[in-house]
């Protein structure tokens, strides 16, 4: 018999309508068009503002919606919702809870996941376990991120990177081999000094100071992430080939963590990748946190041929980092 693998089947995703670019930031601090560009390689993102809508919740339903629709599928049939994200709705009650709700996943338990901007990777293998087992049919892994609601816009070392969006992907078994192959993942919990947002937690709860401090954005040290980032998703993504047998030209797609584009072309040429193999939407959204790898795979499924082999690569805050290997089913 064979073995029962988790394949995505369907993906979806979501952006807020309000566009802002490099020269909107440049009114609000000292920075400039060509240094983002030429630093990071993001020309817009996209900002969630009231008038449209509120919360993470917001941007994960219209994601989940999308894919529905498309799929054309039932969401009493769901069994399970899990949203990786950074910026829950709040703290205590479950974002994704709210959310299958609103979508009409009534038959589905619903929890959130939470690591940084690889969330959306560990709920990859999350989502897939679950379906390997034969526990559950239908997994929606849905990775939202509202980063502008922990943005410090007056600080230009990480206002001019981050964006609202969100994506969703449907995990279903397979029996011809295709879907998940192989992971690694990773932590190194001796990064958070360097990436995180230091208020608003157990560790640092709310007060007059913390908010008066602006203790409750998200700060970074940029420089040590970016040698961090650009040295281990390179690692994890040459590991995961090497460990497959995989050459560059067996790989049909990189899917990498859309944080800085230095950081995607570093990991691209330690695996060898011509660049028409790597996918990048940075310039237009910049950094989604979780929302990236599964905004990529909505931007870009039509270019997916089914048993391509997609390379996916994240590293994000904790730190968390590590690389997937998964055969794409349709
Ligand atoms: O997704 C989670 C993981 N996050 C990441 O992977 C992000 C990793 N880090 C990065 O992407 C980059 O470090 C940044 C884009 C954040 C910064 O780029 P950098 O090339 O590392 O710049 P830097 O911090 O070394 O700063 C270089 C110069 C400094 O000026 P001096 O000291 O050389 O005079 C900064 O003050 O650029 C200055 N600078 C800016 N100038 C214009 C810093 N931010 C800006 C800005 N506009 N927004």
């Amino acid at each position: 018999m064979s073995k029962t693998t988790a394949a995505i089947t369907a993906v979806g995703g979501y952006v807020p309508k309000f566009v802002m670019t490099n020269n909107m930031l440049e009114e609000m601090v000292d920075t400039n068009d060509e240094w983002i560009v030429s630093r990071t390689g993001i020309k817009e993102r996209r900002v969630l503002k009231p008038e449209e809508g509120e919360g993470t919740s917001y941007l994960a339903i219209k994601a989940a919606e999308d894919l529905i629709q498309k799929k054309n599928i039932d969401p009493k049939e769901i069994d399970l919702v899990i949203i990786a994200t950074a910026t829950p709705d709040s703290m205590v009650a479950s974002t994704a809870a709210f959310v299958a709700s609103e979508i009409g996943a009534v038959n589905a338990f619903a929890y959130d996941l939470l690591a940084a901007c690889s969330s959306f990777l560990f709920g990859m293998s999350t989502a897939a376990s679950y379906i390997e087992s034969g526990r559950y049919k239908k997994v929606l892994l849905i990775g939202a991120d509202k980063m502008s609601s922990i943005i410090d816009y007056t600080d230009r070392t990480t206002c001019i990177i981050f964006g609202d969006g969100a994506g969703a992907a449907l995990f279903e078994p397979n029996e011809e081999g295709l879907g998940l192959q192989d992971e690694y993942l990773r932590s190194d919990g001796t990064g958070r000094q360097f990436l995180g947002m230091d208020a608003g937690g157990s560790l640092m709860p709310a007060t007059e100071e913390t908010v008066k401090n602006r203790k409750h954005f998200i700060y970074q040290e940029g420089k040590t992430v970016f040698k961090f980032a650009v040295s281990n998703m390179a690692d994890v993504a040459e590991r995961i080939m090497q460990r497959n047998n995989l050459e560059d030209t067996d790989v049909s797609w990189l899917v990498p963590h859309q944080a800085n584009k230095r950081i995607i072309d570093a990991t691209a040429n330690r695996m060898g990748l011509d660049n028409s193999k790597v996918l990048m939407n940075i310039e237009r959204y910049g950094n989604t946190t979780s929302a990236t790898l599964p905004l990529l795979l909505a931007d870009f499924e039509s270019k997916f041929k089914k048993g391509d082999n997609l390379v996916f690569a994240a590293f994000g805050g904790g730190f968390t980092w590590g690389s997937i290997y998964l055969k794409w089913a349709y």
